[in-house]
């Protein structure tokens, strides 16, 4: 029998199915490695002191925040042996036989495993990548059987990074909470029980890197996200709707971070929900370890701030399951309605196909 396939053997093979080829305006417009500099790198050594200092770190977080949603953040203080244990054993991962990853297949609706490409059921065109994600707080919903037991310190390195980024997204919360006129825990404790999911993505190298995407146009749906990248270079964002894109240029030990719906929604707009997506690239592969702070599925969602003149961005409060309902929905609304165009598209194609064929035909005849 044939082995199962993983995006890692398909990586090997000359031909490359259609499945993933993107329509022209969603492929890259900017290429892997064209870095930018927009995106502001921040130290954060000093933060915890309350004096002038700290002062001005919260104001450059606070500015990339209303502009971008997105800044990378250097001197956080998370062991940089940590983070390349870390990253050293998702390489492990991944370079496992494609049996051994697909023991942990979370296919049909398990909460954490391997996967191939996207998680979103009805999507006409798939992601170039393969990831594995875990749930990681709150602690009591761990469910340790969807975790790799493979390599061996996994577990162990896993948790003490999660708990690691858990108290760093919540030190800069607190920022954005103060800048909002707060108390420094609003934020957190909008969140109610604070969710955390990790998701390791892996982006094999690609060879027609240019029709296709590692990971989709999207915004994250929770409050805020931290990104750890390698060297290699993918991460794109967009502030004017996708009109123009950036890569955002890879700092060594960096976090990349970015708020997601629920922090925009919180803010009633102010912060940005970053506009972002991943291409890949024929020459590398490329590792990016996400880690998502959500609000718990039952945390009421309603803008913690209106500044004067502002309208609510919400009619009414709801929960964050509900809206995460609804956005999954939209998003599937519009995969719905982009292949249906497609198929008319192809239609009309064949009708007109025809239609021109017959003088042709006569000519030949
Ligand atoms: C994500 C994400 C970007 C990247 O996982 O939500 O945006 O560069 N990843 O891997
Ligand atoms: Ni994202």
């Amino acid at each position: 029998m044939a082995s199962p396939k993983t995006l890692t053997t398909l990586a090997d093979e000359n031909t490359f199915e259609s499945r993933f080829i993107r329509d022209e305006d969603e492929r890259p417009k900017i290429a892997h490695n064209n870095f930018s500099n927009e995106i502001p790198i921040i130290s954060i050594a000093g933060i915890d002191e309350a004096n002038e200092q700290r002062e001005e770190i919260c104001k450059r977080i606070v500015e990339a925040c209303e502009e971008w949603g997105i800044f990378q953040v250097v001197d956080h203080g998370v062991d940089t042996k940590l983070i390349s244990e870390m990253t050293r054993l998702a390489r492990e991962f991944f370079a496992l036989s494609p049996e051994e990853k697909l023991r942990f297949d979370m296919s049909g609706g398990k909460k954490g495993g391997f996967i191939v490409s996207s998680h979103l059921q009805g999507e006409a065109v798939q992601d170039w990548r393969e990831i594995v994600t875990y749930f990681s707080y709150p602690i009591k919903s761990r469910d340790y059987s969807r975790w790799p037991e493979k390599p061996e310190e996994w577990k162990k390195v896993t948790e003490e990074y999660s708990e690691k980024l858990m108290s760093l997204s919540c030190k800069l919360l607190q920022v954005l909470s103060e800048a909002m006129g707060l108390e420094k825990d609003a934020l957190t404790k909008a969140c109610v029980d604070m969710d955390q999911k990790v998701v390791v993505n892996f982006y094999p190298k690609c060879p027609k890197p240019d029709l296709t995407l590692g990971l989709k146009r999207h915004t994250d749906p929770g409050t805020i996200t931290l990104l750890f990248q390698d060297q290699v270079g993918g991460l794109q964002a967009t502030k004017d709707n996708g009109k123009t894109w950036i890569t955002v240029q890879p700092v060594e030990g960096a976090f990349v971070v970015n708020l997601g719906d629920h922090g925009h929604i919180l803010s009633n707009g102010r912060f940005k929900n970053a506009d972002h997506q991943a291409v890949v690239n024929s020459n590398h592969s490329r590792l990016s370890i996400a880690t998502f702070q959500n609000p718990s599925p039952d945390a009421i969602v309603y803008p913690l701030k209106i500044r004067d003149g502002e309208k609510s961005l919400l009619e009414e409060p709801i929960t964050f399951a509900e809206m995460y309902r609804r956005k999954m929905s939209k998003d599937l609304e519009i995969a719905r309605l982009k292949k249906l165009a497609k198929e008319k598209q192809l239609q009309d194609l064949e009708i007109s196909v025809k239609f021109e064929a017959k003088p042709m035909d006569k000519i030949l005849a």
